[in-house]
Parts: structure tokens; C-alpha cells; sequence
């Protein structure tokens, strides 16, 4: 269905955060796959990492927990670049979100991964560690043990935009450490 263009920059914020939270529920959300985007040196140069990753939790106001190896190069960067990025996009509501904020491992990730079945478990317990150079496209899969990382993002500022026929629209705002709308406006396009 499509969108009526927002005219309330509260409303438009709400609907987005709502929309997040139901995404990972939601078969079809446009939402479930994202953008995320860390910070990591190349031969001390600091460079912008994005990939592809699931949204898997939602919780108040745009923070999120999303899962990974333990090995991969969006971990292993948390050690000195904890800011992220995070952009969504729904093609059919012409909605895009970005959230900028902090990533950081969650401690139990490991209570989690046993109530994983075997073969949510199997992505987890490749015997090479992801991004490493193999002779073939066949994967090794460890039957025990795993590198089950939950990550979760905090978010600390959104941006937000509607193209629309009638007139685009466009709403930055922060969150305060409780995740809270702390202020948001309006800002052209
Ligand atoms: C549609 C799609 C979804 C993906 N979901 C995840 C995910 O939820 N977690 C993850 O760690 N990697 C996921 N990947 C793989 C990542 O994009 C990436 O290749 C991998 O995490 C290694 O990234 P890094 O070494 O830069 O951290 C997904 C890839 C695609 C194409």
C-alpha cells in the first residue's frame, strides 16, 4: 500500500522505529537485510567496512542485535573502532533509515547459541575463519565448538527519508543513552 507523505516529524519517526521492530517477524520487511558499516585500517589507513547482515532483535528506538563469527573482521575492528553505521532502505515505501551509534559484543551470546538447532549452529563452526583464502568453494565445518557472536548496535542518531510524488521529506534526530527520542526535526532532503 502506498504511503501517505508524513506530515508530523514525530510520526514519521515512530512509524520507522515500529517498522524496524516488526521487520525481524516480518517475512517479507524490506527491512530484515541491512547495511552495516564499521570502521577498519588497511595497512593503517582507516577505511569504511560495509556488508549485508540480518536484523534479528529489535528494541526501543532503533538499537538491534545482529549475529555473526566471532572472527569476522566487523568484531575483530570493535577492539578500536566501536562506531557504526547501519542503512535500511524499503523500495516500496520509498523509506530510507540511517542510524549512526555503537556496536558492542553481548557477554551471553554463548546461553544463546545452545538454543540454536544444528543447523543454525552449523554457520558458526566453519573450521577456517571467515574471509580466509581457501583452495575450494567447499567449507569445512567443525562438529562441535562454534564462533557465535551476538552484536548489539545502540543507536545515538537517525536520519530519515521519504521520496514522495507530493514532496520528500527528511527528519534528523538523537536518542538519549536510554534510547529515547531525545529531539528530532525536520531538514530539507
Ligand atoms: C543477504 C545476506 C545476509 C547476511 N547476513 C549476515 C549476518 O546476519 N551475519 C553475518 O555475520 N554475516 C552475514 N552475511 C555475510 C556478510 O555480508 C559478510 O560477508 C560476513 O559477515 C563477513 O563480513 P566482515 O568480515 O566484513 O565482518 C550476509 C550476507 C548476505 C548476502
Amino acid at each position: 500500500m502506498k504511503l501517505t507523505p508524513f506530515t508530523s516529524a514525530e510520526e514519521f519517526a515512530i512509524y520507522c522505529a515500529k517498522s524496524l521492530k516488526e521487520a525481524p517477524k516480518r517475512r517479507r520487511s524490506a527491512f530484515k537485510y541491512f547495511s552495516l558499516n564499521t570502521l577498519s585500517s588497511v595497512n593503517d589507513v582507516l577505511y569504511p567496512q560495509s556488508r549485508m547482515v540480518v536484523l534479528r532483535e529489535v528494541f526501543e528506538n532503533f538499537d538491534f542485535n545482529i549475529y555473526t563469527d566471532s572472527r569476522t573482521e566487523k568484531v575483530v575492528s570493535l577492539e578500536s573502532h566501536k562506531e557504526a553505521s547501519a542503512l535500511f532502505y524499503d523500495p516500496k515505501k520509498m523509506i530510507q533509515i540511517r542510524l549512526e551509534g555503537v556496536l558492542e559484543k553481548v557477554e551471553d551470546s554463548q546461553n544463546y547459541f545452545e538454543s540454536l538447532n544444528d543447523q543454525q549452529k552449523r554457520d558458526y563452526r566453519t573450521k577456517m575463519a571467515p574471509g580466509s583464502q581457501t583452495d575450494s568453494f567447499k567449507t569445512i565445518h567443525e562438529s562441535e565448538g562454534g564462533y557465535f557472536q551476538i552484536l548489539r548496535f545502540h543507536a545515538q542518531r537517525f536520519d530519515l527519508v521519504q521520496l514522495h510524488s507530493e514532496g520528500h521529506r527528511r527528519v534528523k534526530g538523537y536518542l538519549d543513552i536510554k534510547g529515547a527520542i531525545s529531539s528530532l526535526c525536520w531538514v530539507t532532503p
